[in-house]
């Protein structure tokens, strides 16, 4: 049995021709992440030491490199580059001088094949290391397909034994009806790999150094190559295309959901028409409608309801938190028995207490609502804090830009904002003051008091405790009397 130590090397260098797309094939999305990515997840769950992986890269290089580095980490990998892609024995030969370890067993993954298991890779490994009681010297893994067009065909011998890989656009009729196919996946003895990879000629019909030669190279020499013939044809097939990318990202799509539904106790109205990223947690109970998304590293509660067509990208929300039809809430902070939208949009760290409700058309920035506070329709609110049971009317903005720089509204607790009111930062209402409807509020208010007019003026001292209070406010004076039915009006 060998015991040489396993490196990882994933070929990503290709651009893709058959993605018909500008970007490499490595780059693009499947389940909110690059292909690249998922690949090198499963790579480095692989590895008991803390040795690298090696990545070859060649199209768009950098951003390549970038996508790996965010998954591993900045030492997790080496990088080979493969300035012209020759085919996958070139993107292997480029790597020789790059791998520290000549004696070690060499897993080779594609960078487009990202369904793949550890458990299949490490049963792949294991059988190469212990085939024939020694080891075999290239262990390839395959797969029945009913459909096998496009991969290489596994040609076996009178016995069954393995005899070489003949790629689709090299096969005779008679070998293109073998339905047994090569994953692009292997297992390598380095030190066998690259003396059989030095004689590898381009002469097919695409005229790429064939990295799938190897294996017949090796097995016309007479050393031992096995083959691992996984059952899960699912898994180990490849993205070549973007109909292969949609199918797959359906499949996850899917299995996502399942584990939500199966493990977490989520109602999902229409499965088919929602979008749940793999690393968001939800809660029991919460039921999600169609046309839902939720994005990145989004936490959602127990209890709560998201209605349709509303998108949550990296957030926190709390429990019995509702969020009705089509809001846009990104990068936010939710707390329990909230209630948002229809049609608002809270974004770059938007704050709510307990209980605050925000209505349609209502954005929120960088702010925070205290518990129970309301904005019930068609404001702007950025970056303001906004006290606990403070009532914002209707049509109030904070004017927190003066062109050059941003400025903040405090608003404090038990607050009545009336109607149209311009707040213009920096600026302080305080406690249980009233602003009149129409009032631009230009200078900060003292607390217990009511402002009126642009610029916003006092008209009297408010006593007796918050103006919730029935009691707690006189009756108005008769010229103020349209200023308090407007004020009235935005609850
Ligand atoms: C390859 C195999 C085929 C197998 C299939 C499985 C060869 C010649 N053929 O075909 O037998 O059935 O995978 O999915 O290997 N790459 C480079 N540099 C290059 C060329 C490719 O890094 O010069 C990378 C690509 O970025 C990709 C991987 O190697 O990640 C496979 O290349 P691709 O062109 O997709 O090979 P297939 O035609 O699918
Ligand atoms: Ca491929």
């Amino acid at each position: 049995m060998s015991t040489a130590p396993l490196d990882v090397l994933i070929l990503a260098a290709g651009l893709g021709t058959r993605m018909r797309s500008g970007t490499a094939k490595a780059l693009h999305q499947l389940s909110g992440r690059p292909l690249i990515a998922h690949v090198c997840r499963t790579a480095i769950s692989l590895m008991k030491t803390a040795r690298p992986i090696y990545v070859v890269v060649g199209h768009q290089a950098e951003d390549v490199r970038q996508a790996v580095r965010v998954e591993v980490g900045e030492s997790g990998a080496v990088f080979v580059t493969q300035s012209e892609q020759h085919g996958t024995g070139d993107a292997v030969m480029a790597a020789r001088d790059a791998l520290a370890d000549a004696n070690s067993t060499l897993l080779v993954l594609s960078g487009d094949v990202p369904l793949i298991q550890p458990e299949t890779l490490a049963a792949l490994v294991q059988q190469h290391r212990t085939h024939r009681g020694r080891g075999a010297a290239c262990t390839v893994l395959t797969v029945r397909l009913d459909d096998p067009s496009g991969y290489g065909r596994i040609i076996r011998d009178a016995e069954g034994r393995f005899e070489r890989i003949v790629e689709q656009k090299d096969a005779t009729s008679e070998e293109r009806q073998v339905t047994e196919i090569n994953a692009g996946v292997y297992c390598f003895e380095t030190r066998s790999l690259f003396p059989a990879l030095a004689r590898v000629q381009p002469v097919n019909s695409q005229g790429e150094y064939y990295l799938t030669d190897v294996p017949g190279i090796l097995r016309a020499d007479g050393e031992d190559v096995s083959v691992y013939l996984h059952s899960d044809a699912r898994e180990v097939s490849g993205i070549n295309t973007r109909v292969e990318l949609a199918e797959f990202e359906r499949l996850l799509r899917f299995r996502t959901l399942r584990v939500l539904m199966l493990n977490s106790g989520v109602t999902f109205i229409d499965p088919h028409s929602t979008y749940v990223s793999p690393e968001a947690q939800i809660g029991r109970d919460t039921v999600i409608y169609p046309g839902v998304h939720i994005e990145g590293r989004t936490v959602i509660g127990e209890g709560c309801e998201v209605r349709p067509g509303t998108r949550i990208t990296n957030s926190r929300i709390g429990n019995g938190v509702e969020i009705r039809d089509y809001c846009v809430i990104v990068d936010s902070d939710i707390a329990d028995r909230c209630t948002v939208g229809p049609f608002a949009h809270l974004r770059v760290n938007a704050r709510l207490d307990e209980q605050v409700t925000i209505g349609n058309f209502v954005e929120v920035k960088k702010s925070r609502l205290g518990q129970k506070a309301k904005a019930m329709h068609l404001s702007y609110l950025g970056d303001a804090t906004i006290g606990s049971r403070t009532n914002i009317g209707a049509g109030t903005i904070t004017c927190n830009y003066d062109g050059v720089n941003k400025h903040s509204t405090i608003i404090e607790d038990d607050v009545k904002i009336g109607s149209d009111t311009m707040l213009v930062a920096p600026v302080r209402v305080g406690a249980r003051s009233m602003t009149a409807a129409g009032s631009v509020v230009t200078e900060d208010v003292p607390q217990d008091t009511l402002v009126a007019g642009v610029p916003a003026k006092m008209k009297r001292k408010l006593v007796g405790g918050p103006p919730d209070a029935p009691s707690a406010v006189p009756p108005p004076a008769p010229d103020e009397q349209g200023i308090e039915e407007a004020t009235t009006n935005a609850k």
